[in-house]
């Protein structure tokens, strides 16, 4: 296609179409766990970000209409749950199912455990990476509430630490969203700073992250992990 044609431009509504964006699992529950309305529960979120890395902290974007929401808020606590290929499913079923009515843990097959510095608020057994997060504020925008919080300790697959002790996030098959659609990551393009490195420190990096890729991606997705057929979908975000 032509450049002059490829960059002919129309004019959209404004409207939030900020793409790609991460998938998160966002695990909490309410402060009295003998009642049912405050069982751990689990909502996924697409509306997150990090905001800050020293102290570190996250953002996440949440309706009020959301059960989690008053969770979250009553306890000032929350778990991002980073997203495999294997949590897919259970991923997508916990956003079009709410905690009010059913138990999403039960459903979703997944075990609810105590996160590393929190109270209330479990961590997913079976995600790879937990990130324990504690609210410092709470700001109304619109339709969501924008949830900005500590991030106060991080869990990890043991399997992810390589030898010399550093995370391999390659190796935990994330996914991510865009526009309505889930997509794998995959296909290592570049790292961090690599339109200014060496030819040899380019060579050496890439040979060693696509390995892991190639490894460690296309493992089938586990649709033993959910409840089978096919939810009624309405407009989520
Ligand atoms: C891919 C995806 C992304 C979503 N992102 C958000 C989000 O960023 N904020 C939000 O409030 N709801 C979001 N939702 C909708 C909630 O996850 C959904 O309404 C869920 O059922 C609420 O659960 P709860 O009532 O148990 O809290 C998303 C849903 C999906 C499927």
């Amino acid at each position: 296609m032509k450049d002059s044609v490829r960059h002919e431009k129309i004019i959209l509504p404004p409207s939030a179409l900020l793409n790609p964006v991460p998938v998160v699992m966002v695990s909490c529950a309410g402060p009295n766990r003998e009642f049912v309305q405050d069982r751990p529960n689990i909502v996924t979120i697409a509306w997150a970000g990090t905001v800050c890395s020293e102290p570190p902290m996250v953002s996440i974007s949440v309706r009020k209409s959301r059960h989690s929401h008053r969770l979250m808020q009553e306890t000032g606590e929350f778990v991002i749950n980073l997203v495999g290929i294997n949590l897919l499913r259970a991923c997508d079923y916990c956003g079009v199912r709410s905690g009010a009515k059913e138990d999403k843990f039960a459903a979703a097959k997944l075990t609810a455990v105590p996160a590393e510095g929190l109270e209330h608020a479990p961590a997913i057994l079976e995600a790879p990476v937990s990130l324990s997060c504690k609210i410092v504020s709470v700001s109304g925008l619109g339709s969501h509430d924008l949830f900005i919080a500590k991030i106060v300790a991080v869990t990890a697959d043991k399997y992810l630490m390589d030898k010399e002790g550093k995370l391999c996030l390659e190796k935990a098959d994330l996914v991510c969203y865009s526009h309505g659609d889930y997509y794998q990551l995959g296909r290592i393009l570049g790292f961090f700073g690599y339109s200014v490195a060496s030819p040899e420190a380019y060579k050496r990096r890439m040979t060693e992250k696509a390995a892991v890729v190639k490894k460690d991606t296309g493992k089938p997705v586990n649709k033993k992990n959910m409840p089978q057929g096919t939810p009624k979908r309405k407009k989520t975000t």
